[in-house]
């Protein structure tokens, strides 16, 4: 999520910090710091808002020094701000940070009782207190940090540098990416390929678990405990644009394949799996004034909607208490009814949306209380709410939701745990199953995402379709319409999801031997059903892509395609199962030439009504 850059070497550290993290600042950060290593001591200078920030200050106030580390941040914990922009140090310990730190509340207050003072709100500023703290015990930097390391928990890439040795750099990851760029006696190190790219092209790949340490002009890996690692590097041939993209082709199907890490960040540290419950650190709504609800609202446009139906479901089966989904620009040129006992969700990826925000200060004039989910800290819509849920997706730059689309569904799963276990309509047990069904959510999603070659491979026969249908029932509703909506803003091709038994309503009247039908048929309590709705496609002469459950030979037996999907995980499905959603109207879109990560008309963030 982060941008990091290293460097060590025999020039001024200074201009390639700053190259690399421009690479990386086309993903759109809040804040931008560096620190060099001159005369034995860290200079470090850190600014808000975008990287010439940064710039203009090191003009005004330049660092010298061959050692250097610098960042570009993408809130998580605490809001953009200088004071909580990285580098974060602590005693002669100087870090840069990528990723999440799952138990820094605990540790931030072990570190307080020993006489640490915090400065930031960050989970980052804990790393650096505690190797500082490692320091004092054991006196080496590298043992220090080797400690360290096998305290903390969660997601990180890390970059570390000491003012007891000036000449060290320490990296480290376990969960977040790091690649070290090997030059002629000079090292560079990064969170993504691009950083480094115009320096070298020979590069070592870090796996979870392993550190390396720069010193003297050569580097040493190990793992965490200290034996001693054989690292071969590797050549990258990518195009600064392909880099950019992580090979991929386009940001749209990088951020498919980033959905299983994007979910674990979201999830991570907020589980309390022993008491069927979850930690939400910006909910800010006690047990009481979760009581005290007796209807919710939840108010988003476009795919953050589709999420909002999904929530409905959710909130309904495992709390019981009513919920409303409207579209915000519908809801705020009603009256609608909102007293000082509504919850008023507001979903929105990029806190911005303008129909999003206005029904949210519609909704608090008349009393209600409102808790937004979304994936941009300190953005507008979660600077007013009372109460956030962040995703963590990190910055989505195709056009085209995906990743923020499933963090949002884990965040209303989450938001559904905390609600049933605070009202007691969710028993200690339902919670530990419901959470036991979100862990396994990435592993389920890998394994969906090995559809990909053969959606490739069945997208070339629809490219010429006028029309779509998309048919799902109970959760799988939403995520029908969430795949026609995929499909018309990428692909250009007109489609239309629809709740499967309302097909003999009307839609039915179009089904001909031209029309591509998708069906949401995967094993669970709608099945049956489902699945005759399906044969009624089939005898109208419809070409039905079904996306069912693995070894479903009788779905397998009767359509045109079947994209099976893992068959557990019915609790979860809606996220699983959005998964070939996304990849064939990615593959569509792609046969069809159109611009796949900025479709015509459309904007990523719509700020006007
Ligand atoms: C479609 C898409 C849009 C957004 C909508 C709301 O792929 O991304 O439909 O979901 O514009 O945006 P946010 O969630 O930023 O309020």
């Amino acid at each position: 999520m982060c941008g990091i850059v290293g460097f060590t070497g025999r020039q001024e550290a200074t201009s390639i910090i700053i190259e690399g993290l421009r690479k990386l600042e086309y993903r759109g950060y809040d804040s931008a710091g560096i620190c060099t290593m001159s005369d034995g001591k860290a200079s470090i200078r850190r600014s808000e808002g975008k990287l010439s920030n940064l710039e203009k200050l090191l003009a005004s106030s330049p660092v010298l020094g061959t050692v250097g580390i610098g960042h570009t941040r993408w809130a998580t914990h605490g809001r953009p701000s200088e004071i909580n922009a990285h580098p974060h140090q602590a005693g002669p310990i100087v870090v840069v940070h990528n990723g999440i730190i799952e138990n820094y509340l605990q540790l931030r207050e072990g570190l307080k009782a020993q006489g640490h003072v915090f400065k930031s709100e960050t989970d980052t500023e804990v790393i650096a207190h505690l190797i500082d703290q490692k320091m004092k015990e054991c006196g080496s930097f590298e043992a220090a940090v080797r400690q360290a390391l096998s305290i903390l928990k969660g997601a990180y890439a890390i970059c570390i540098v000491s003012e007891s040795e000036p000449d060290q750099l320490i990296a480290a990851k376990h969960g977040a990416p790091m690649v070290v760029g090997l030059g002629d006696g000079e090292f560079y190190v990064a969170s993504d390929i691009p950083a480094i790219l115009s320096h070298t092209r020979s590069m070592i790949f870090m796996e979870d678990g392993e550190m390396v340490v720069f010193k003297g002009g050569s580097a040493e890996f190990s793992n965490v405990n200290g034996e001693k690692l054989e690292k071969t590097p590797r050549h990258i041939d990518w195009s600064p644009h392909m880099a950019e993209k992580g090979g991929y082709k386009h940001f749209m199907l990088k951020e498919i394949f980033e959905q299983p890490r994007a979910v674990r960040d979201t999830i991570a540290g907020r589980l309390r799996e022993e008491q069927g419950d979850v930690y939400l650190e910006d909910l800010s709504l006690s047990d009481a004034q979760l009581q005290k609800v007796n209807r919710i609202c939840i108010i988003a446009c476009g795919t953050s909607w589709h999420a909002a139906l999904v929530g409905k479901f959710l909130i309904e089966e495992y709390c019981r208490v009513p919920v409303e989904v409207d579209i915000a620009s519908e809801f705020r040129y009603r009256n609608p009814v909102v007293d000082e006992n509504t919850l008023v969700m507001l979903i929105s990826q990029s806190g911005e949306t303008a129909d999003t925000l206005a029904a949210m200060r519609e909704s608090k004039r008349r009393g209600g209380t409102c808790v937004a989910i979304c994936n941009v800290v300190d953005s507008s819509i979660a600077r007013e709410a009372d109460g956030v849920i962040y995703t963590h997706a990190g910055p989505e730059i195709g056009v085209a939701s995906t990743k923020a689309f499933v963090t949002q569904l884990i965040a209303l799963y989450l938001f559904t745990i905390r609600l049933g276990r605070s009202r007691g309509k969710m028993d200690q047990e339902q919670g530990r199953k419901l959470i036991s069904a979100i862990v396994r959510v990435p592993g389920l999603m890998e394994e969906a995402l090995k559809l990909n070659e053969q959606v490739e491979k069945v997208a070339r026969n629809y490219i010429s379709a006028r029309d779509f249908l998309y048919l799902g029932r109970g959760m799988n509703y939403p995520i029908a319409l969430e795949g026609a909506l995929k499909l018309k803003e990428i692909s250009y091709i007109h489609a239309e999801g629809y709740a499967a038994g309302e097909m003999k309503h009307g839609p039915i009247a179009l089904i001909d031997e031209h029309m591509p039908v998708v069906v949401l048929v995967p094993k669970g309590a709608t099945y049956d059903k489902v699945f005759s709705n399906m044969e009624e496609v089939i005898a109208r002469g419809g070409r039905v892509i079904a996306v069912c459950s693995k070894g479903d030979a009788e779905v397998a037996g009767k359509v045109e395609v079947a994209l099976e999907i893992p068959e557990d995980g019915e609790e979860v499905m809606p996220i699983i199962i959005s998964i070939p959603m996304q990849l064939l109207a990615y593959h569509v879109a792609v046969l069809k030439g159109t611009d796949v990560d900025q479709p015509r008309n459309l904007a990523k963030s719509v700020t006007v009504e």
